[in-house]
């Protein structure tokens, strides 16, 4: 994807900053923060909104998302971010580093859920807290399910191997988090203020099963799927979602 950075719309959907304002309650002024699979910053965004006063490291692996992040860094002269590239399932920081680790709706999209889970363990301090949240229902994924069903004539699996309080939880005891607690979020969405480029963006739900297709199906799902949201968009149909938020302790 490559998007340009000139665009201050460029932000999380309605229903990641939904997540993300719950995100915030749960962060104090002094902390150091690491958003983790940071997209157009939609938490590191929220935060320093409220002028909150905790140093953010923000990292994302997608080159474009961090570049967005850099130039709303620059304009908006947020001298306690620093945005970078960097894979949430290898990080590139040492131990004990940080007292939050969040991860605003990430878990689902990456190969290795268990490394971002035992990389977010390493790199907090001792009693440090990790902040997750993933989806157990959304709209959107349901569409690319059944358009995925119509061409391979399987729906795939849209919530990767997290997608329950229990698996969640089941991750973070083996990863060795404790105290942990959950918290859920519903909401209706509406693609109404949703541009192209977002559109490319919230796509990326799919990569895991898309990129594993030939070609001319990865394209013609991401074509039609496009084709679906203008309609949607258009309709002004309501999308519903369901996120779970979960809070750990190292
Ligand atoms: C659904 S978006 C959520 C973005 C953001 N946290 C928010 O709340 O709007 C998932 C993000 O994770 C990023 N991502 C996917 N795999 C990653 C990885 N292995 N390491 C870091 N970021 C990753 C994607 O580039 C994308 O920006």
């Amino acid at each position: 994807m490559d998007i340009e950075d000139d665009s201050e719309s460029l932000s999380g959907s309605t229903n990641t900053k939904m997540v993300a304002e719950r995100f915030i309650t749960k962060i104090s002024d002094d902390s150091t923060v690491l958003d983790i699979g940071c997209g157009f910053g939609t938490v590191t965004e929220a935060l320093m909104n409220r002028q909150h006063r905790a140093k953010v490291c923000a990292i994302d692996v997608s080159e474009s998302c961090v570049q967005v992040m850099r130039g709303k860094k620059e304009r908006h002269e947020w001298s306690n971010v620093e945005c970078l590239v960097a894979d949430a399932q290898a990080l590139p920081f040492p131990e004990d580093s940080f007292d939050v680790v969040i991860s605003n709706l990430l878990i689902q999209n990456v190969t290795h859920p268990r490394d971002v889970v035992t990389e977010a363990y390493r790199v907090l301090k001792r009693g440090g807290q990790f902040i997750l949240s993933f989806w157990t229902h959304s709209g959107l994924a349901e569409i690319g399910a059944d358009m995925m069903e119509r061409l391979i004539g399987d729906r795939g699996s849209m919530y990767g191997h997290i997608h329950t309080i229990e698996k969640a939880r089941e991750l973070l005891l083996d990863g060795g988090f404790i105290n942990i607690s959950d918290d859920r979020v519903e909401d209706s969405m509406y693609l109404t203020d949703w541009n192209d480029e977002m559109m490319e963006w919230s796509l990326m739900i799919f990569a895991p099963s898309v990129s594993q297709w030939k070609d001319h199906l990865a394209i013609r799902f991401i074509t039609d799927m496009k084709k679906k949201m203008q309609h949607i968009k258009r309709e002004n149909v309501a999308i519903k979602m369901e996120a779970i938020i979960i809070t750990a302790t190292k």
